[in-house]
């Protein structure tokens, strides 16, 4: 009996060498993001997802950056350097140590498809089991000039066909080469040693691995999929049409699972995103990376939320930032224009108006008044702020730390925060209130005493 797709090894390449010149960009290619995430992210969970038993990433000379990035996602997987860049087979032996460890499939990937999914390079690994060598993605795109085409007899791929060298005839057929390839491991390496550079740009050409296969008598077949999964990126424009797939996507997968998105084409999430029951999110709110929202949770529109945990039934927004390190306890409330960084806010506690609370801690059920501040930061250092539980910081207070305030303690409006406040105490931290009486009314006297004599000397 054949063994399922998930109980065979398989190896996965990924090509990323390239430079990606058109993106105008310092940065290379397959570190753009996407949804939160680089393009090269995207597709090492795409293929950690589709059961690859090891992985082999193909970068580019001087490409530290790409390498750390690999290292970041996927630990266990190998980076290879191509030292020149000769064509996509080239490219594939530059992990030959890895090939011939010989697993049962190898997938060969682009490192610039964001939106290839797992289930789909499950789909092109089924020919493999079926005794096929050879399988690539086909799609039809609306132009498909510049891509290799796919020379069909029956169900079998008989050839593939570069732009570049492809007759009149050949430039008519509409099916193309996704580029992503699964290659059975027995036969992997004897094919792709045969494949020579005698084209018209002179690159060893991964796709000439099909004619090589069946002048072997192995089977190569073609697996069709919609655009999306082989979309690949190229200038930003590419870029900007993922990201909107890519949000597509997330957007669709929140309303299924159960999130209320009263307007799901003005919220922006990330791949990490993640809602509990019964979420509303109103329209125009930007999330981050790292943000979890618990059941029950409301978020208000224009709100912006990075790193941060929204606890049980809190209401957050409109118009609040909460930005890394924020953790939201049970049914606290976070207002308008109201700033959080690095500070626990715990449950039922509130700051519903015009606030910074940073590197801070707020105790349960405590009330930051509007206007309130936290001085966290000297022009050196960063310093905390405590507030205890029950606490009421009356409006425009500037706690200035690091100091703490007791539990229960209460500190009047307007006061400058400059020592610890113990529990149960009222803090003054303001000017004392004089009264003049009727300083006011004099001062009006006066001038107008004086602009009567000024017209009287007209
Ligand atoms: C390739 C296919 C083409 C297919 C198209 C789909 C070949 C010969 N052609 O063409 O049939 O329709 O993809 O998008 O395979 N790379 C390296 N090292 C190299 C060359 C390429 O790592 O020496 C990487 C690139 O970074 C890129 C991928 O391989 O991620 C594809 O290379 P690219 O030059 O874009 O191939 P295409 O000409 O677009
Ligand atoms: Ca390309």
């Amino acid at each position: 009996m054949e063994a399922r797709t998930s109980q065979r090894s398989c190896l996965a390449i990924v090509l990323a060498a390239g430079e990606g010149t058109r993106m105008a960009s310092a940065r290379p290619k397959v570190l753009h993001a996407v949804a939160g995430k680089s393009l090269l992210a995207h597709v090492l969970d795409a293929v950690a997802q589709a059961g690859v038993t090891a992985t082999a990433v193909v970068i580019g000379p001087g490409q530290e950056a790409v390498a750390a990035e690999v290292r970041r996602v996927m630990p266990d997987a190998t980076t290879v350097v191509q030292r020149e860049r000769r064509g996509t087979a080239h490219a594939v032996l530059a992990a030959k140590s890895a090939i011939e460890k010989r697993p049962d499939d190898i997938l060969i990937v682009y490192g610039d498809t964001p939106l290839l999914r797992p289930a789909t390079l499950s789909r092109l690994r089924a020919p493999l089991r079926a005794g096929a060598a050879l399988a690539v993605l086909g799609f039809r795109p609306a132009d498909p000039s510049g891509y290799g085409r796919l020379i069909m007899a029956g169900d079998e791929l008989v050839a593939i066909r570069e732009d570049a060298d492809a007759n009149a005839g050949e430039r008519a057929i509409k099916l193309c080469n996704g580029g992503i390839m699964a290659l059975a491991g027995d036969a992997a390496l004897a094919i792709l040693e045969r494949i020579g550079d005698h084209n018209r740009k002179r690159e060893f050409y991964l796709t000439d691995a099909v004619e090589i296969a069946r002048g072997m008598t192995l089977r190569a077949v073609a697996v069709e999929v919609e655009e999306d999964d082989v979309r690949g990126i190229n200038n930003k424009a590419q870029l900007a049409e993922a990201e909107s797939a890519a949000q597509q996507r997330l957007r669709q997968a929140a309303l299924e699972s159960g999130v209320t998105l009263i307007a799901p084409e003005t919220v922006f999430l990330c791949s990490d995103t993640k809602f509990g029951r019964d979420v509303v999110v109103e329209p125009y709110v930007v999330f981050g990376e790292k943000v979890t929202v618990e059941d029950g949770a409301i978020i208000r529109s224009f709100s912006h939320l990075a790193g941060a945990h929204v606890g049980k039934g809190v209401s957050v927004g409109p118009f609040a930032r909460l930005r890394p390190g924020t953790r939201l306890g049970e049914g606290a409330r976070i207002g308008n224009f109201v700033e959080v960084k690095e500070a626990i806010v715990e449950a039922g506690a509130k700051a519903n108006h015009l606030s910074y609370i940073g590197d801070a801690l707020v105790g349960a059920n405590a009330n930051v008044g509007a206007g309130t501040i936290t001085c966290n930061y000297d022009g050196i250092d960063k310093h905390r702020t405590t507030i205890g539980k029950d606490a009421f910081i009356g409006s425009n207070t500037a706690l200035v730390a690091p100091v703490e305030i007791g539990e229960g303690a209460y500190i009047g409006s307007g006061s400058v925060v400059t020592a610890n406040v113990p529990p149960g105490a009222l803090a003054l931290g303001r000017a004392r209130q004089t009264i003049k009486e009727g300083w006011a009314s004099r001062l009006r006297g006066l001038k107008s005493l004086g602009k009567k004599k000024a017209q009287s000397h007209d």
